[in-house]
């Protein structure tokens, strides 16, 4: 039983679902498509779990006439979803392909046609193989790369799409791409992870400022990642700790985007950007977004660790803050999203903030033609009442899209994570609309 209803969320309010290109369509031979650093990495022994890959993956390339109607079907008026920049530009910066367009085409009218909203990312971490090769993320040339690819889309699909996300978490691609090696391109280090930050700021703001010129009327934002940061201590060290950890995972592409630079003052170590900053840059770091997509999952709780090199902060494991884990491990704790709402709508030049992602995996297995998952109810409830207590305090939220609709591949994590509203069953393909899918439709319906 809730204690709110939609009508509280006010007739402005939008409910959607999200999803990204490389983890549902599949067909990545298809008509045209060229190799993404995804299929690469996926295809490169002992980088994803559970050895899969998105080759086949939820065959949203041949089913996305049925599987939008399944957004229709829970009574929601928003479909975000992300354009494969290989499929589009399959050489990078060109010739376009026309079929890549063509397939977007049809995703978008279907939309349209049942009365749905695209929301459309633009950059959702499948960069085409052949940029990666001349250094991705880390060559300056990226920027430029990023803009043509931008003019394409907004040209191609600008008078039919109003809504538009630059990057999709630019804190994590760049993190778990760049510095970490756990994400495609599998790169490390600062070396790799400084310039690609950079590169990829630059690009966001590029990529508003194209999409401005270029179609009418358009509401732009861009999407952050996010986790609330707590100190795990009460001392003045463990607070530091915190604070710089905060400025790497809630601040570090933000607070450019609205004219504030590069947070360095609470994390020192990122004044080595400087070496990549080149005159006038910081200025052409700044958009006038319209919006920003907050993207949240769980909390940090971190401690000072002297060893963990730039934040000088170490997380404290989700399996030993002795609370409800999902199925990534993840921490459920719900007060996360309330926090991060108060802490984002402090900022001056946030107009408006939509949730375009909020979810979580739970171990679904059907039986016959249900799939009963109680705990993800919960979890979308108790979440959507963190953020209606924020928007009674006064946040610009708006809209609250849940990931996602498909259960899809779960990136390093491989298939086994089931994230969807609605259930896949991989080898047949078959859908089942999940319990929590239900529940979306009868909570939306009045
Ligand atoms: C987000 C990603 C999305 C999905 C969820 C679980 O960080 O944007 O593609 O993997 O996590």
């Amino acid at each position: 039983m809730t204690t709110f209803s939609k009508s509280d969320f006010g007739p402005g309010f939008l409910w959607g679902v999200a999803t990204a290109a490389y983890q549902i369509e599949g067909a990545v031979g298809e008509d045209g498509r060229s190799p993404s650093i995804w299929d690469t990495f996926s295809h490169t022994p002992g980088k994803i779990k559970t050895g899969e890959n998105g080759d086949v993956a939820c065959d949203f390339y041949h089913r996305y006439h049925d599987d939008i109607a399944l957004i229709r079907e829970m009574n929601m008026q928003v479909h975000r979803f992300s354009l494969a920049w290989p499929r589009i530009l399959p050489g990078g910066t060109g010739p376009v392909n026309p079929k890549g367009l063509d397939f977007y085409h049809r995703v978008i009218d279907r939309t349209l046609e049942l009365g749905l909203e695209p929301w459309v990312t633009l950059y959702h971490w499948d960069l085409p193989q052949v940029l990666e090769d001349q250094g991705g993320w880390t060559n300056r040339d990226v920027v430029g790369w990023f803009g043509a690819y931008v003019e394409v889309c907004a040209r191609a699909f600008g008078d039919k799409v109003k809504h538009w996300m630059v990057l999709n978490e630019p804190t994590i691609f760049t993190a778990l791409g760049y510095m970490q090696g756990l994400h495609a391109p599998g790169r490390k280090g600062f070396a790799n992870f400084l310039p690609a930050v950079h590169h990829a700021a630059m690009a966001q703001a590029k990529g508003g400022r194209i999409l401005r010129a270029h179609v009418k009327d358009a509401q732009i934002g861009t999407t952050f990642s996010a986790s609330y940061v707590e100190p795990a201590g009460p001392t003045w060290l463990s607070r530091a700790a915190a604070a710089s950890y905060d400025a790497v995972v809630n601040r570090l592409f933000l607070e450019p985007a609205l004219g504030l630079g590069y947070p360095w003052k609470a994390a020192p170590f990122l004044l080595a950007l400087k070496r990549y900053i080149r005159l006038g840059d910081m200025e052409k770091l700044a958009f006038d977004f319209d919006f920003i997509g907050l993207q949240t999952y769980f909390r940090q709780l971190v401690r000072f660790d002297p060893l963990a090199l730039g934040t000088f902060a170490r997380e404290i494991p989700h399996a030993e803050r002795g609370g409800e884990l999902t199925e990534m491990g993840w921490e459920v704790w719900p007060e996360n999203i309330y926090l991060l709402l108060k802490q984002f709508s402090g900022y001056k030049g946030v107009k408006r903030i939509l949730i375009t992602e909020n979810g979580a995996a739970f171990p679904d297995t059907p039986q016959g033609e249900r799939v009963h998952d109680p705990k993800r109810i919960q979890f979308i409830q108790d979440h959507l009442a963190q953020v209606l207590r924020a928007k009674r305090e006064g946040v610009p939220v708006e809209g609250y899209f849940y990931w996602s609709l498909l259960d899809n591949f779960e990136w390093a994590e491989g298939y086994r994570p089931r994230f969807g509203l609605v259930y896949v069953d991989y080898p047949t393909q078959k859908r089942i609309l999940k319990d929590s899918g239900r529940w979306f439709g009868e909570f939306l319906a009045n």
